[in-house]
C-alpha cells in the first residue's frame, strides 16, 4: 500500500457522526488558502453532479429498505466519479485536496460494521480511486453519546445516523483499530470532543507537518 505520489497532497477527514469534520474542513481550507495553497474541499459521497445525485439516494431516510450490497456499490460509484472528475486531476495539478470522508469510510461502515470484509472493500476502493491512498488521514475521535448529541442538535438525521448506538460504537472501534494498526504512517487521531478552536489547532498541527 502506498500513499498517492502525484505532485498534490490528499488529506482525508474521517470518523463517526458528530466529530465536527464538516466545520473543520472549511477552517482548514481557508487557512491553507491564506497561505497561498491551491486547495479544494470535497465531501463523500458527493462533490460532483453525478455523485451528489447518488448521495441523495444512498443517504435518504426514505430508502430504509436499501440492501447493504446496494449501499456498498453506491458509495463506490460516487467515489469512482469524484476521483475521475476532480480528485485525480487536482492531485496531478499539484493541488491540496481535502476530503470529508473517503475510502476509509467504506472500510469501516461497509467492510467492518456491515461485514463485507476489509479485503473486498479495499479491492473496490482501489478500483474507484485508481489505487490512491491519502497522504494524511485525520481521525476525529469522539465518544458516541457526545457525537450523537451534536448530530441531534444539528437537525434531521440521515439514513446512517438513524442507526442505533451499538452501530456507532462499532464504527468508533473500527476506526480506532484501523488507525492503530496502520503501518503507512498516514493516520493521526484527534480528540474531537474538545472545543472547535482546540480541534482546529490539533488539526493544524498534523497538517503543517505534511506541507
Ligand atoms: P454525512 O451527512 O456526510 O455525515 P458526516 O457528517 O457524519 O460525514 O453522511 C455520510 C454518511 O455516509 C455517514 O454516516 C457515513 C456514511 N458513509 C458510508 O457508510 N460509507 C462511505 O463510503 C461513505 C463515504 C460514507
Amino acid at each position: 500500500m502506498k500513499n498517492q505520489s502525484s505532485p498534490g497532497l490528499l488529506i482525508t477527514l474521517e470518523g463517526g457522526e458528530g466529530g465536527g469534520k464538516t466545520t473543520q474542513i472549511v477552517r482548514l481550507r481557508d487557512k491553507l488558502t491564506e497561505l497561498g495553497k491551491d486547495v479544494i474541499a470535497l465531501r463523500e459521497p458527493g462533490g460532483t453532479t453525478v455523485s451528489e445525485q447518488i448521495r441523495e439516494v444512498v443517504l435518504s431516510a426514505k430508502n430504509a429498505g436499501m440492501a447493504y450490497t446496494t449501499e456498498v456499490l453506491l458509495f463506490q460509484a460516487a467515489r469512482a466519479q469524484i476521483y475521475r472528475e476532480i480528485v485525480l486531476p487536482s492531485l496531478a495539478a499539484g493541488k491540496v485536496v481535502l476530503m470529508d470522508r473517503s475510502r476509509d469510510s467504506s472500510v469501516v461502515y461497509q467492510g467492518i460494521v456491515r461485514g463485507f470484509g476489509r479485503e473486498l472493500i479495499e479491492q473496490l476502493n482501489n478500483i474507484s480511486t485508481k489505487e490512491t491512498y491519502p497522504n494524511l488521514t485525520i481521525l476525529f475521535d469522539i465518544p458516541v453519546k457526545q457525537g450523537l448529541e451534536r448530530v441531534a442538535k444539528a437537525g434531521t438525521a440521515n439514513r446512517m445516523e438513524m442507526q442505533g448506538t451499538e452501530f456507532h460504537e462499532k464504527v468508533r472501534k473500527a476506526y480506532l483499530d484501523l488507525a492503530k494498526e496502520d503501518k503507512s504512517g498516514r493516520w493521526q487521531i484527534i480528540d474531537a470532543s474538545k472545543s472547535i478552536d482546540e480541534v482546529e489547532k490539533a488539526v493544524w498541527q498534523v497538517v503543517a507537518e505534511k506541507l
